[in-house]
């Protein structure tokens, strides 16, 4: 029997185990949301980042995995295969969270290797590649913009140095808060930034409403739509609310609301496809009887056709620059992931694994983004997805059952199984 249909190991995964750990890490950060549901605040690069981590990497000794770090944070739990020397198969995610976020957007995916390797190890199955469980610095972006750093520098998308002037809300640098954390982590051993893995497996919570809706198991995910960022900055002069005439105003946030209607108009899509967000803006002074000098607010837009995408992110600056009166604006590019497909060799694994469990899988696009974007250049790259309630996410309200997870573990230890015998 091959590895990846044998039923020990598929027995062997622990719905109870993975779920008391997903458990215990919702702790570090704990939020309530406003309708009650338990979520978590967990940013990265913080002291409550690192009590997470010092966590998984005990569960991961205890198991007998070694740990490694690189230059950017990413943290690497290792099962030596049989071949050391081959490149191996890499599965993970992230462990940061939202502001305002949930239990399971990224951390399962870490928590779900850890689950498959134990799974691999307790059943005695032999795995020729080693397994290396990662767990990428910085993929909400939430802190620090954009997302996905950790991966972006590993897969050399970007120097490791691209973003040391980001600050977060309060000032502080990446590249302080990096430091801060590379030194609180000094007693980890180190690795060089990048590697070459056979292939990369990335478990997460679906975050859309189609597996629940539809009455599937498991998401054989082929690939991921493209995403760009922008920050947009408007600048014009304070005045007192009283008495300055709208004439001789140079109000940022009335430019701001036209720069907005504009883009809604250029990013209008009968389709329902294109996704168009501007979900942060800081005004300044930001006092009621204040004309606003100073508004900065972000752009979040995706969309699966490459072409689109490309065309209607470069018309953003021109748009906006026609749209406004009085201010002069700024608009910067911070963050640019074409859309990808996965590889079969991934997706087909991850495919048969769920059928030979009996479960039902649906193939589906990611309308989120992942670390496995930033792998798709490196290596045969795919993605498990597990249903979540209502398709909610980035919202303390975010849930999967334990069952479901347990079943997503159970297709990931076939998938890395097989990939790592392959
Ligand atoms: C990831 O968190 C995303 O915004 O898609
Ligand atoms: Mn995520
Ligand atoms: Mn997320």
């Amino acid at each position: 029997m091959s590895a990846s249909t044998a039923p020990h190991l598929v027995a062997a995964v622990s719905e109870s185990r993975q779920w008391d750990r997903l458990m215990q890490m919702a702790e570090l950060g704990a939020i309530t949301g406003a309708d009650g549901s338990p979520g978590v605040n967990r940013a990265c690069l913080t002291p409550l980042d690192r009590e997470a981590r010092r966590l998984l990497i005990r569960w991961a000794t205890d198991l007998g995995l070694t740990v490694s770090v690189d230059e950017l944070g990413n943290l690497f739990l290792r099962h030596e295969g049989t071949e050391p020397n081959e490149a191996p198969i890499l599965t993970g995610s992230h462990m940061d969270t939202q502001p305002n976020g949930g239990r399971f957007d990224g951390i399962w995916g870490v928590i779900a290797g850890l689950e498959a390797v134990q799974a691999i190890r307790e059943a005695g199955v032999q795995t020729r590649r080693s397994i290396e469980i990662v767990a990428w610095t910085n993929e909400e972006g939430g802190r620090f913009a954009p997302g996905c750093m950790g991966s972006m520098a590993y897969a050399h998308f970007k120097p490791a140095d691209t973003w040391d002037a980001v600050a977060d809300p309060e000032g502080v640098t990446f590249r302080q808060a990096l430091d801060e954390h590379r030194s609180a982590e000094a007693d980890l051993p180190q690795r060089p930034l990048g590697g070459k893995p056979h292939a990369y497996v990335e478990a997460h919570i679906e975050q859309g409403p189609r597996l629940e809706a539809e009455g599937f198991d498991i998401g054989v995910v082929t690939g991921i739509q493209g995403s760009r960022w922008f920050i947009v900055e408007l600048r014009g002069e304070t005045a007192h609310a009283g008495t300055a005439p709208l004439s001789l105003r140079k109000d940022a946030v009335q430019d701001m609301i036209r720069a907005v209607t504009a883009l809604n108009a250029l990013m209008t899509d009968p389709t329902d496809v294109l996704r168009f967000t501007v979900g942060r803006i800081e005004v300044q002074p930001n006092t009621s009887n204040s004309v606003a000098d100073l508004v900065r607010f972000t752009i979040d837009f995706r969309h699966p056709d490459k072409e689109l995408l490309i065309t209607n992110g470069d018309a953003i600056e021109n748009t906006i620059a026609t749209a406004i009166k009085t201010c002069a604006v700024t608009v910067t590019e911070r963050f640019h992931a074409l859309p990808v497909e996965f590889d079969a060799l991934v997706t087909d694994a991850v495919e048969d694994a769920a059928t030979a469990q009996g479960l039902k899988t649906l193939r589906l696009p990611s309308g989120a983004f992942h670390d496995a974007q930033f792998m798709v250049p490196l290596c045969p790259t795919g993605m498990i997805f597990v249903p979540c309630r209502k398709g909610i996410s980035h919202n303390p309200a975010e849930y999967s059952e334990p069952g479901q997870l347990a079943a997503g573990a159970r297709v990931l230890a076939a998938t890395l199984a097989k990939l790592a015998n392959a």
